[in-house]
């Protein structure tokens, strides 16, 4: 008889991903739905990625890498965040893998285990707990509101620290709020964080090329001199590059992370996709980047615009308006207060789909993407709020 592992049943599946699977069920039988489920651009590759990749393949480069990433990547990462940011890191700091989650994976296995606690503000990115869970660590969810604008307090942060802190999650700007922390707000979450426990931080900064009007992404691991020896900052091409699918994600981390991320990823996958590798290096360093990226964003930007004055065009739906990434959270909780209850029915009724607060760690809300046509943006929220209006 085959037993299902322990590990197997503490975790959960992708809430965005199944709320994505039932949107297409939903379609395979003629039904037109309105799909707000799922993170990621729907642009394609720029041009001159997708040619480096052609490239890549004609001169052969389609052999097995270095577990953690070729070296001429792993510079050019490097590089990256010099140009960037002005944080000097070197490649031996730098390990490339299978996507931003896969990376955030390999640096919770490498650094907790049983007994420890991650501390996650909430509402979080759906996979995280499942993440800090699956290492057998704890995690220890500190409550973002709608109110605060979905920050955590110096406050709240501190009361959260215990003997067994030994990383802080943080993710600006967020999946799914669009929240970006202001510098200072970020430098006094750290100065807390450094007084209070010896513990690490790691900072997904995956949406840091998406972010509008006045904001700005910090890179955190900049804000003090301590951190360098204190901070895993994770990044991927998948969401400003437009590139989901080529799995090049990637973590910046003192050496003795990156070797012990580099051993787990040995036996775990081998190597990061050779070809995905050499099309990022041009995705990084290629002059043609910056304007393909610059493109996307203004377009998020637009679809930004249209789906908040949309929401906000309807009836007690409580928005928090996002300055980063490309999602729109929203507090339903005045039509149903159970985010699942509410989106199956608006699935099955009104045909358009959205993924249940609760899966982020805030029942009563839901995450609506905007990475989708401005066309689907207002004939959906159009159904969305012809269906409210009949009374759920
Ligand atoms: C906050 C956040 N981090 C990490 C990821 C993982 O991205 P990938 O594994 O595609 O690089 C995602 C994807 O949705 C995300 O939203």
């Amino acid at each position: 008889m085959i037993r299902i592992s322990k590990l197997a049943e503490s975790v959960k599946p992708s809430a965005t991903l199944a709320a994505g699977a039932k949107a297409k069920a939903l379609k395979a039988t003629g039904v037109k739905v309105y799909d707000f489920s799922l993170g990621e651009p729907d642009f394609p590759t720029p041009a001159h990625i997708c040619a480096a990749a052609n490239e890549a393949m004609e001169k052969g480069q389609t052999h097995y890498t270095p577990a953690g990433g070729t070296a001429e990547l792993k510079t050019a990462i490097a590089k990256w965040y010099g140009r960037t940011y002005g944080f000097e890191c070197k490649a031996e700091n730098v390990i490339v893998s299978n996507g931003a989650k896969h990376s955030i994976h390999n640096a919770l296995a490498a650094t907790v285990g049983p007994g420890d606690e991650v501390i996650i503000p909430t509402p979080y990115w759906v996979s995280y707990s499942d993440l800090v869970s699956m290492t057998g660590a704890t995690p220890v969810l500190v409550e973002a509101t709608l109110e605060s604008g979905f920050k955590i307090t110096p406050e709240q942060l501190k009361a959260a620290i215990t003997s067994r802190t030994r990383i802080l999650m943080l993710n600006s700007p967020s999946n799914p709020t669009g929240t970006v922390y202001s510098r200072v707000e970020l430098e006094e979450l750290v100065d807390v964080y450094l007084e209070n426990t010896d513990g690490c931080i790691l900072s997904d900064e995956i949406y840091e090329q998406l972010v509008y009007n006045d904001a700005k992404a910090t890179c955190v691991v900049t804000l003090r001199p301590q951190l360098k020896d204190r901070c895993i900052t994770i990044s991927g091409a998948s969401k400003s590059y437009a590139m989901t699918g080529w799995r090049m994600g990637w973590a910046v981390a003192p050496v003795a992370v990156v070797k012990a991320m580099d051993t787990i990823q040995s036996q775990e996958t081998s190597c990061p996709s050779s070809v995905s590798q050499y099309a990022m290096i041009t995705a990084l360093e290629s002059q043609e980047s910056a304007p393909a990226i610059e493109s996307m964003r203004k377009e998020f930007a637009a679809r930004r615009e249209l789906t908040i004055r949309l929401l906000q065009a309807i009836p007690k739906v409580k928005l928090h308006v996002p300055d980063g990434a490309f999602y729109a959270f929203f507090d339903v909780s005045a039509y149903n207060p159970d985010s699942v209850a509410f989106c199956n029915a608006c699935l099955e009724q009104a045909h358009v789909n959205l993924v249940p607060g609760i899966a982020f760690g805030a029942e009563g809300f839901v995450r609506m993407s905007f990475a989708t046509n401005e066309a689907t943006i207002t004939e959906g929220l159009g159904k969305l709020k012809e269906w409210l209006a009949k009374g759920v």
